[in-house]
């Protein structure tokens, strides 16, 4: 096994250039991207032991109930690789894991992730798990990743995206995303998407908006992370949570809004970023989708729509998607 590749310089470049970006543009946003620092990846699991936060118990109901039609669906005994895209914890991979073990499929685990405190963890996790499983990790961005993966083997690909983190881009973002996506693959490779779906829109604000301020705090982290980072003093008491949900385009927001007049200086950029009052920074975009357009992202972006596994709620689907 190979020791995890690691690339944290251009990350943290990066992040400096787009904080930059999004605090001197017009409607200040920042990207959820940058959520998932140690404590970031922390409250997020947080998130997903919460009871509004149905996500996750969505997905992890689909891999339980239909693991056996997901695996017949994708596996003709040839060894493949079982690429995953922003792995995290790997809670419910691990299902498919185990029903590929249990099988004796014949393939090999990469797991790609922003974040190196979470594949090292996982790693260590999966290797006491089960020590005869190949796990390669990947410390890239997804389609760097990927161009590496390809120059490693030419094993066919099951591509996990799982979680709903397709939500995390603007739709015509994620329609250029699964094309680009359609070009890493070769025809017979698959890729499995989760997929937050349209519902009753309190169900879905209250994911994003629960009592015990979980999700206030995973949005205020990333104005922590500024001032640990890049030597920012934001003072997180002028911060004020704000999600919304438009159940016309199924998009979830979040904000974090000034509560008054404030000037904002970030040490390592040098630069000053005043704020009126009640201004907004726009910090993520959780969007919600239609079967019909899901059916739609499939064939506008090159993939031909397999299977869509759903949870009893109706409220999640897993999509499997093939590149013909
Ligand atoms: C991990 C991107 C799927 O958008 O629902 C959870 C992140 N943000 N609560 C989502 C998140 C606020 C989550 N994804």
């Amino acid at each position: 096994m190979k020791l995890m590749e690691t690339n944290t310089k251009t990350i943290d470049q990066a992040f400096a250039r787009d904080v930059h970006e999004g605090l001197s543009s017009s409607n200040k946003f920042l990207s959820s991207r940058y959520f998932y620092n140690a404590t970031g990846d922390k409250l997020f699991q947080d998130i997903m032991n919460m009871p509004e936060y149905y996500l996750t118990n969505c997905e992890f109901e689909i891999f339980n109930q239909q693991k056996a039609d997901i695996l017949k669906q994708v596996y003709y005994g040839q060894k493949f690789n079982l690429v995953e895209l922003g792995a995290g914890d790997g809670y419910k991979t691990k299902i498919l894991l185990e029903h590929f073990l249990r099988n004796e499929v014949e393939f090999e685990y990469f797991p790609i992730d922003i974040s190196a405190d979470v594949l090292k963890e996982l790693k260590a996790d999966l290797h006491k798990k089960w020590p005869d499983l190949s796990v390669q990790t990947l410390n890239y961005e997804y389609f760097t990743a990927l161009d590496k993966l390809n120059n490693l083997n030419q094993a066919p690909k099951l591509i996990l995206f799982l979680g709903g983190n397709i939500g995390n881009f603007l739709p015509d973002v994620a329609q250029s995303f699964y094309k680009k996506l359609w070009g890493t693959m070769r025809p017979g490779d698959f890729v499995l998407s989760g997929i937050d779906l349209k519902k009753d829109p309190q169900v879905i604000l209250h994911a994003y908006n629960d009592p015990a301020g979980i999700t206030r705090n995973f949005n205020l982290n990333l104005l922590s992370r500024i001032n640990q980072e890049l030597g920012g003093n934001f003072n997180l008491n002028n911060f004020m949570h704000y999600p919304i949900y438009n159940p016309e385009t199924g998009e979830a927001r979040s904000y974090l809004i000034s509560t008054k007049a404030q000037e904002i200086y970030i040490a390592s950029l040098n630069k000053s970023y005043s704020f009126n009052p009640w201004e907004a920074i726009h910090m993520e975009i959780s969007k919600k989708y239609g079967l019909a357009e899901i059916a739609e992202l499939a064939e506008k972006t090159g993939f031909t729509l397999e299977k869509n596994f759903s949870d009893s709620k109706a409220y999640f689907v897993d999509s499997l998607w093939k590149k013909i």
